[in-house]
């Protein structure tokens, strides 16, 4: 799905190293971007610009009364129902990281959903290629996108650093320095 001016987007697990940019890159295209994230890191939402920020240990989605045209599920563990509902008509849902039953039925019962109603249900299996990674570049340079970098290691302690990003709470990218 192309993103437009005025798109309303949902992220779940914004504050993460995908998240984080996919807020950000979501407000360079000049979407109105919603992020969900915990308390500990509603500041961090706040500095790269969400327009609102929802934090699921206060607030769970399935009683959200907004509608989107674009909903992220980076993290976290919500049916696909959940998701579905929030869509607006033509909304897109994109499985991107999170539990595996929010993968599954984004494998085995997206398909459905999309070839039977308005509303498309899809999963991304990114592979990076020369026009993404160059639209990337510019918004790096022009600083529309500002990488958030949590903690970063040596190479000699990529061990450790794993072990620090498999916790699952990275606020950020992780950055092994070469
Ligand atoms: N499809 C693809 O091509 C692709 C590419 C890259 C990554 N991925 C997948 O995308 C997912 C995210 O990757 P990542 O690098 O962003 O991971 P990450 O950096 O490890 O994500 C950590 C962040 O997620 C938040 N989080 C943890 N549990 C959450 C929950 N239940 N609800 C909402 N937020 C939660 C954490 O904050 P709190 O702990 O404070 O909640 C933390 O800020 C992973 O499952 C990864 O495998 C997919």
């Amino acid at each position: 799905m192309n993103i437009k001016s005025g798109h309303k987007v949902l992220i779940y697990g914004a504050s993460g190293g995908v998240g984080s940019f996919a807020v950000q890159i979501a407000k360079a295209f000049g979407a109105e971007v919603t992020g969900v994230c915990s308390t500990r890191n509603v500041e961090i939402l706040r500095s790269i610009g969400a327009d609102h920020i929802i934090d699921y240990t206060k607030e769970s989605l399935t009683h959200h009364q907004e509608y989107y045209d674009l909903v992220l599920g980076v993290n976290g563990s919500n049916s696909l129902s959940t998701y579905k509902r929030i869509l607006k008509i033509n909304g897109n849902f994109v499985h991107v990281g999170g539990s595996e039953s929010q993968l599954y039925q984004t494998l085995f019962l997206g398909p459905f959903i999309s070839m039977t109603g308005s509303k498309k249900i899809s999963s991304l299996l990114q592979k990076a290629n020369q026009k993404d990674l160059n639209d990337l570049k510019e918004l790096l340079e022009t600083s529309k996108v500002k990488p958030i970098i949590d903690k970063r290691f040596k190479l000699g302690e990529i061990t450790e650093a794993f072990e620090y990003f498999q916790e699952g709470h990275a606020q950020g990218k992780v950055v092994i320095t070469i």
